[in-house]
């Protein structure tokens, strides 16, 4: 059997990896440049590995395209394109619209549709099914499920195989087909009785982190006020044996999925008039941890950033990955820069970003950490400024939260 996977990011190309194994797959995605590595069976993401990707690509069971016509012969064709926030943080649907359109124009026989990009409850019903059939030039009866993805790029332990995965088809044949085809590289797949219930779980998973992400950071706040640890505070709640779930404070939270996720409940919440103030108020808080991680550094230092060379260390969302979406780096640099600090920053990971390379780990008056790799040295942190400001809770010796 033949599938098509639209979209070759952390998520779509993680599913070809697994699925290579059972189908021929088809990759499909815009940037060329991906596409060109990828025939060559190069990975350009973690958790996918290159020699895994070239033994496929050198069997004949993958392939990657730009060309929407990719999809023709294939009888399952899997959407995984990004779902962004617009410049005024609202659902953005621009790519899940284009995906729609390739499906749309190039296939004239049914197939089942698979959506595995995150958006709010409805959008395989209301907004994927009408748009599809919308560009098709020939009417087509399609099958259509959702099976929302829960991948974390980088994680070692839980992956495609041992995560459990939820799904729902519109049909119970949509349903019966999407299981079929899961069950081949997922162990524990768990049906649910519409896909807005997948929809909507997906993004209470994310929400859940994100409201909770935020209580910690205000926590780190308070403790701070009160001249207690936060950390020796979060450690001694989690000798509680139940009821209690340990989050670590951090500047505010990044990627693809926790500060953009619960903006789509939020929206579709407010859409049906249904209060989301909750959600609303952490994601503020997140946002705002950036501002309060440089108001403690400019206070332990005289009170003034101006013209003092601070490094920042770690601009990737997260440890040991190279993805800055989102990421709370962003925001710490725009507030150091806008009080007069000179900025550089220092990820061997990232290495360039907006322009910019990243710079050695040394010399400079402030250190501030956001992300940790492990392969970045504790003592070269250390030695990389007189202060060092630590956010992530992992540089003993360092100031911190
Ligand atoms: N990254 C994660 O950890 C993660 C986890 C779970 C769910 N998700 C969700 O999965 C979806 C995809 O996220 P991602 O992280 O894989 O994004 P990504 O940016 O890594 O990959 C998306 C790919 O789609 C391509 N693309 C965009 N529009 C396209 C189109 N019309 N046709 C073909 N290709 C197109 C892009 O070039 C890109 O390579 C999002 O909805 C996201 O919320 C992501």
């Amino acid at each position: 059997m033949k599938i098509a996977i639209i979209g070759q990011g952390y998520v779509g190309l993680t599913i070809s990896s697994f699925a290579a194994e059972f189908f021929e797959v088809v990759g499909v995605d815009s940037n060329p440049k991906i596409v060109d590595k990828l025939n060559l069976g190069q990975s350009h993401i973690e958790g996918v590995d290159s020699s895994i990707l070239s033994r496929w690509v050198k069997s004949g069971r993958f392939k990657a395209t730009t060309k929407g016509n990719g999809i023709n012969d294939c009888e399952i064709v899997i959407i995984a394109v990004p779902t962004p926030l617009t410049e005024n943080r609202q659902p953005d649907l621009t790519y899940l619209e284009s995906a729609c359109k390739t499906i749309g124009e190039n296939l004239k026989k049914p197939v089942l549709v698979i959506n595995e990009s995150t958006s709010f409850p409805g959008t395989l019903r209301n907004f994927i099914k009408p748009a599809i059939e919308r560009y098709s030039v020939v009417q087509v009866e399609h099958l259509y499920a959702i099976s929302p993805e829960r991948v974390d790029p980088g994680r070692t332990d839980f992956n495609q195989k041992n995560t459990p995965r939820l799904y729902s088809g519109l049909t119970s044949e949509a349903s019966d087909k999407t299981r079929e085809f899961y069950e081949k590289f997922c162990d524990n797949l768990v049906e649910v009785s519409s896909p807005e219930v997948a929809e909507a779980a997906k993004l209470f998973e994310n929400t859940f982190r994100q409201v909770n992400i935020a209580l910690v950071n205000e926590f780190a706040q308070i403790a701070h006020a009160l001249g207690i640890s936060v950390y020796e505070t979060l450690d001694a709640a989690n000798t509680k044996p139940y009821g209690f779930m340990k989050f670590t404070p951090s500047a505010g939270v990044g990627g693809h999925c926790i500060p953009v996720d619960p903006t789509y409940l939020a929206a579709v919440a407010e859409e049906n008039g249904a209060p989301a103030t909750f959600i609303r108020r952490a994601n503020e808080v997140n946002l705002e941890m950036s501002e309060y991680v440089v108001d403690r550094i400019q206070a332990d230092n005289d009170g003034s950033l101006q013209g003092k060379s601070v490094l920042v260390v770690g601009v990737a969302y997260k440890p040991n990955v190279a993805d800055v979406r989102e990421t709370a780096a962003e925001l710490v640099i725009k507030h150091l820069r806008g009080r007069g600090a000179v900025v550089s920053w220092h990820d061997d990971v990232v290495g360039n970003w907006k322009g910019e390379s990243s710079s050695p780990l040394q010399g400079a008056d402030i250190a501030v950490v956001v992300t940790k790799h492990d392969s970045v040295d504790e003592k070269k942190i250390l030695a990389s400024a007189p202060y060092v400001f630590d956010t992530t809770g992992k540089v003993k010796g360092a100031k911190g939260l």
